[in-house]
C-alpha cells in the first residue's frame, strides 16, 4: 500500500479512537492570525484542528490524500456546523487553484512523506501555494525506534458503539542511513463478534535541520526560523522535535 493511503478503512476509525490527546488548536489559531487568511491545513485529517479554526470564524480549507479521511472530515464539519473547503489530494501533487497567506501541518505529517523526492515535491507545492508573502509551518519529528518492549503490544480503545479497536506493532526496521522507520503494525476492528483486520506498514522518513533546510533552499523557500520543540533555541542534530516556519525566496537576479 501507498503511505499516502495510510490512513484508509478501519484505521480512520482506530486513529480517531486511538488518539492520544487532543489537538490543541491554539498555536494554529494564532499562527493563521499573525500571518493572514486564508489558510490551509496540509494533512487535516478528520479535522482536527481544521474545525476548531472554521469554529473560530478563520477562513480555512484542509486538504488530505486519504478520501476516507476527507469524507469523515466532511461529516464532522456538518456536525460542528462549519463548511470549509476539503480536498482530496497528495500534498507533493497539491494543485488546489488557490493561494494561501498561511498553510500548516498540525503534527509531524510531513515526516509520512517516504522520501526526500517525495518531500521536495510536497515543499514546492507548499510553495505555489503560498501567497507573495505568505508563510508555512512544518513541524518535524526525527523518531527513535519503537521500544522493543512494545512491539507486539496492543493498544485498544471501545467508541460509544461498543465497537473495539485495536493497534498492535509488530516489527520494525529503522534505518538510520535512509532516515527511515518502517513499523509493521495490525488495526483491528471488533464489533458483533466479528474481527476486521488491516495490517499496514507506517512509514516515518525524518528530516535533520541542515539538511530540511538545504530542501527548503533548492524548493524556493526561506527559512525564517526553526525551533527545537523542547528547548525553544535552534534544533540540533540531536533534536528529537523541531518546528520551521518558511516563506517564498526572493527571486534570484538571475531569474
Ligand atoms: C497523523 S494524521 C493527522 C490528521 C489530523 N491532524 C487529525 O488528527 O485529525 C496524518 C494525515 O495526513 C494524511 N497524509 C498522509 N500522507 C499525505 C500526503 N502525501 N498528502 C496529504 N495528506 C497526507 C493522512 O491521510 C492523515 O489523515
Amino acid at each position: 500500500m501507498d503511505p499516502a493511503d495510510f490512513y484508509s478503512g478501519i484505521v480512520v476509525d482506530a486513529y480517531a479512537g486511538l488518539k492520544a490527546s487532543r489537538f490543541d488548536a491554539e498555536p494554529y489559531i494564532e499562527f493563521v492570525r499573525t500571518h493572514g487568511e486564508p489558510a490551509l491545513e496540509v494533512g487535516c485529517g478528520d479535522g482536527e484542528p481544521l474545525l476548531d479554526l472554521c469554529a473560530a470564524g478563520l477562513d480555512a480549507d484542509g486538504v488530505d490524500s486519504s478520501l476516507d479521511m476527507v469524507l469523515r472530515c466532511r461529516e464532522n464539519a456538518v456536525a460542528r456546523g462549519v463548511a470549509p473547503r476539503v480536498v482530496h489530494q497528495r500534498v507533493e501533487d497539491l494543485a488546489i487553484g488557490r493561494r494561501y497567506a498561511s498553510i500548516y501541518l498540525a503534527g509531524p505529517t510531513f515526516t509520512l512523506l517516504p522520501d526526500d523526492e517525495t518531500a521536495a515535491r510536497a515543499l514546492r507545492a507548499i510553495r505555489t501555494h503560498l501567497t507573495d508573502d505568505g508563510a508555512a509551518l512544518v513541524p518535524l519529528w526525527v523518531p527513535g525506534p519503537t521500544p522493543t518492549d512494545d512491539l507486539g503490544v496492543t493498544r485498544a480503545s471501545v467508541d460509544r458503539a461498543g465497537v473495539e479497536l485495536r493497534y498492535t506493532p509488530l516489527t520494525e526496521t529503522y534505518d538510520r542511513e535512509r532516515r527511515t522507520r518502517t513499523t509493521s503494525c495490525r488495526y483491528e476492528r471488533v464489533a458483533g463478534g466479528e474481527t476486521e483486520v488491516a495490517d499496514r506498514e507506517w512509514v516515518i522518513h525524518w528530516h535533520a535541520p541542515g539538511a530540511f533546510r538545504s530542501m527548503c533552499d533548492v524548493a524556493g523557500l526561506e527559512v525564517v526560523h526553526m525551533v527545537d520543540d523542547d528547548t525553544g533555541g535552534p534544533p540540533t542534530d540531536a533534536s528529537v522535535g523541531f518546528t520551521v516556519l518558511v516563506r517564498r525566496a526572493a527571486p534570484t537576479s538571475g531569474g
